[in-house]
């Protein structure tokens, strides 16, 4: 069975220097207004239940490793969705895998084709990062575009956006297509680029007055409270308040990736953090806390003095994704609970809520490629289409996904075999933004 890490990577660590002052008034000014409007008990109560919470949420996860990842049968959930009790263990974990989204023949057939395209347009296509690239810039071969239009990627998208719920009814489960690249990583590269992190953006949670609301109940006392599922209150957040490469325009309702080879722990496959509510919690509440002098307190909460003045967020970069860290954030026992996702056969798809804590294996110790398209579930709100509609008319005139656009010179139109969306059905049509 698969687990947690026997070695844990050089990944960085984020201990507060001991001459921190801040240069950038921002982080201040939005711990000020929190601790304004919650107050240092409510604070101090949410953090103090929360670090008891998580004594719970990491003792399961370290039991259970990778057998904690609820597993379904694609077909089963597009006939007879999530029962009941699924449903609220995906909820509960955030993430979690679905077998043969595409099946293995198609999978292993767009694997040919990808490789193929990079074979006959290699002077071209750049990659990430630069010092072992294994992330193709590239968002329109064949293989993305018959991946992600696939009638069982958007069934089931359609799915996953439904486990969110806004109350307006100012948005849609119906999945929008959002383009990202893909990854095909030799054995044997090592990749340190992606530690443990969370997307969406990183200050802009509590920067941005819509995006904290969003998190309301974790700042005013009541974590057990906060509704991870709430699109009214997420569909308007600012992920790009502070603009940067790992920010993404889009809201994303669960990330994933489709395999189109075979995918193993060690073998440069993804690690999870199976929590949604009490990890984004705990994350959101650290900057207010400073740890005990002496390190043998360090797990006990109660010991944590409240930081009304310091302005040091533990892993926190405007322009990168929030980062998490062992010293930075001790309660969340990442090298116990960072956990291998199961092994993954071409077609097979894994996803995680957008809050949900993850790292890409730094090793790759198997034989054959380790290749991955990158493909999300995005329901329709009002800035998804807005991007829909612009990340449309780029392809349409030759160039990159405007997320993906800084710095990248990029038109696939005359690359040998590209075809576009050509033959695409309607429903696939609407999913990239046709009839916005
Ligand atoms: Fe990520």
């Amino acid at each position: 069975m698969p687990g947690t890490l026997q070695t844990w990577p050089p990944w960085l660590e984020f201990e507060e220097p001991t001459d921190y002052t801040p240069k950038d008034q921002d982080f201040d000014i939005c711990k000020q207004a929190i601790i304004a409007e919650y107050g240092e008990e409510k604070l101090r109560q949410s953090w103090v239940q929360v670090c008891q919470d998580l004594e719970l949420v990491t003792a399961e996860i370290a039991e259970k490793r990778s057998d904690i990842f609820p597993i379904f049968d694609c077909e089963a959930i597009l006939k007879d969705g999530f029962s009941a009790e699924d449903q609220a263990a995906v909820k509960k974990y955030g993430c979690f895998i679905v077998r043969q989204t595409v099946s293995q023949d198609e999978a292993r057939q767009a694997y040919e084709v990808l490789r193929q395209y990079r074979n006959d347009n290699q002077s071209e296509i750049q990659g990430w990062p630069a010092e072992s690239p294994s992330m193709m810039m590239i968002y329109d071969s064949p293989t993305q575009i018959a991946l992600r239009t696939h009638p069982n990627q958007l069934r089931l998208q359609r799915v996953l956006n439904q486990l969110w719920h806004d109350s307006s009814a100012e948005t849609s489960p119906e999945p929008l297509l959002y383009s990202d690249g893909i990854r095909d990583r030799p054995p044997k590269q090592v990749f340190l680029g992606l530690g443990p992190h969370i997307d969406a953006g990183s200050l802009c949670r509590w920067a941005d007055p819509t995006y904290r609301r969003a998190y309301e109940q974790i700042f005013a006392g009541n974590p057990r409270a906060h509704d991870a599922y709430n699109l009214a209150a997420r569909k308007n957040a600012n992920q790009t308040l502070f603009p940067g490469r790992a920010h993404s325009n889009v809201f994303r309702s669960f990330q994933g990736w489709t395999a189109l080879t075979r995918a193993a722990a060690s073998e440069g496959a993804i690690m999870l953090y199976p929590n949604v509510s009490t990890v984004i919690a705990y994350t959101l509440l650290r900057p207010f806390f400073r740890p005990p002098r002496d390190p043998k307190d360090v797990m006990d909460a109660t010991k944590w003095e409240f930081d009304a003045d310091g302005a040091w967020f533990p892993g926190t970069f405007k322009p990168d994704s929030q980062r998490l860290s062992r010293a930075s954030h001790p309660h969340l026992r990442l090298e116990q609970c960072l956990t291998h996702i199961p092994d993954m056969r071409p077609g097979d798809t894994v996803w995680w809520h957008t809050d949900v804590c993850h790292a890409v294996d730094a090793v790759h110790n198997g034989r054959e490629n380790a290749s991955v398209a990158y493909i999300a579930a995005c329901p329709k709100t009002e800035s998804n289409i807005k991007y829909m509609k612009a990340q449309l008319q780029a392809t349409r005139e030759g160039r990159p996904p405007p997320d993906f656009a800084a710095g990248l010179i990029l038109d696939e139109r005359h690359f040998k075999g590209y075809r576009g969306h050509q033959g695409l059905s309607e429903a696939a049509k609407a999913a990239l933004g046709y009839y916005l």
